[in-house]
């Protein structure tokens, strides 16, 4: 339009700021102060839009992906929708943990969120795994900079700001989850994967054994 227009200085400074379609972009962040400030740092990206985030370390096995499983929630029910999964007490420290409202056994209505509790403090043992739908909202909590566990920027506590103010889901997901966080969590997302594999699942299946024998 600006080029119709004959806009030529404001089409100067557009750019190189030009996206391509289906171009991908990456930020850095460049001081390690949580993962709430690493969202944050692609505020620019998200704009005003509902968006979606995917913690590479938790990978997930699955008939339909993870995140499909909550779009298609997020469609029913709109606000914000993550991915649940229950975990051992003694684990609770580990993960964002939800407090439970109504819960159909598939999809849990989360009326409180506590990042990484102790076991006797955690509201419950289902943690969030990381794939969300969240509200663009969260960034304006995230802008806040406020330090959580760990003295780290906490997603989980710029989300449970918008606990109230509109829909707020978790679904226990159908699938099997990963943490590649983990060495051997790593390895064994790469057998798994691989055993699902139709040119690959012989293979590994001949050679695995090998490794068993002492
Ligand atoms: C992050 C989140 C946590 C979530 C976890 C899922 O923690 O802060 O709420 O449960 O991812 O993997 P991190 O693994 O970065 O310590």
């Amino acid at each position: 339009m600006l080029r119709e227009r004959k806009k030529a200085d404001a089409l100067a400074l557009l750019e190189g700021t030009v996206l391509e379609p289906g171009a991908i972009v990456t930020v850095r962040q460049q001081e390690p102060l949580g993962l709430g400030h690493a969202i944050w740092c692609a505020r620019a990206f998200v704009g005003e839009d509902p968006f979606a985030i995917l913690l590479p370390d938790d990978l997930v096995l699955s008939e339909t992906p993870c995140l499909s499983q909550l779009a298609a929630v997020y469609r029913e029910t709109g606000g914000n929708v993550v991915a649940l999964q229950e975990v051992a007490l003694e684990e609770t420290s580990r993960y964002g943990i939800v407090r439970v409202g109504r819960d159909d056994g598939k999809l849990v209505e989360i009326t409180g969120l506590v990042e990484k509790p102790a076991p006797e403090a955690a509201p419950s043992r289902l943690s969030i795994i990381g794939r969300y739908v969240l509200q663009a909202e969260v960034i304006t909590h995230l802008s806040r900079f406020e330090r959580g566990a760990g003295g780290e920027v906490q997603l989980t506590d710029a989300m449970a700001k918008m606990i109230g103010r509109m829909p707020f889901h978790g679904l226990r997901f159908e699938g099997r989850r990963f943490d590649c966080g983990d060495k051997a969590g790593f390895l064994e997302a790469q057998i798994a994967f691989a055993l699902r594999r139709p040119d690959l699942a012989d293979k590994v299946r001949a050679f695995l054994p090998r490794y068993l024998e002492s």
